[in-house]
């Protein structure tokens, strides 16, 4: 279970890493911060492109992050988007996928106010495809 604190500062630094979301094509800014098992934290917002397919989600953005500088575990992310939830797309669901268990990975959606709700990875992704099906 993830205490108060950790919400607290995982919704905080999503909402810092949305402010550099670029966004100019929807206009919809989106941050995320991706707890790490050893309690590091990346964060990330979305980065569109004119050729409109390049772009990539604030979820995304902070997986890469921390798995390009050696993280490959982790605990829960949190996400910031525009209204009082904004749920992770399917790409992205799956890109968590590969690399958590999805009945302990948590998924907490935020929005401007002091609400949130939780929910695990399991319950966004149901019977999911992951690492152990290719074995
Ligand atoms: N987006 C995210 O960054 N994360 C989500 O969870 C949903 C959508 C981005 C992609 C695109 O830049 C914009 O929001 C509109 O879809």
């Amino acid at each position: 279970m993830l205490d108060a604190e950790i919400i607290d500062t995982l919704i905080r630094r999503a909402r810092d890493a949305r402010s550099f979301s670029y966004a100019p094509y929807s206009n919809f800014h989106v941050g995320a911060a991706l707890l790490c098992i050893d309690g590091s934290i990346y964060s990330g917002c979305n980065v569109e492109n004119a050729a409109y397919s390049p772009g990539n989600c604030a979820e995304r953005t902070a997986v890469f992050k921390a798995v390009s500088e050696g993280h490959t575990k982790f605990k829960a992310i949190a996400i910031v988007g525009e209204g009082d939830v904004t749920p992770p797309c399917g790409v992205c669901r799956q890109v968590l996928r590969e690399f958590v268990v999805p009945q302990d990975f948590q998924v907490i959606l935020a929005g401007h106010g002091s609400a949130y709700k939780i929910k695990s990875l399991e319950e966004l992704l149901p019977l999911s495809f992951g690492p152990d099906n290719l074995i």
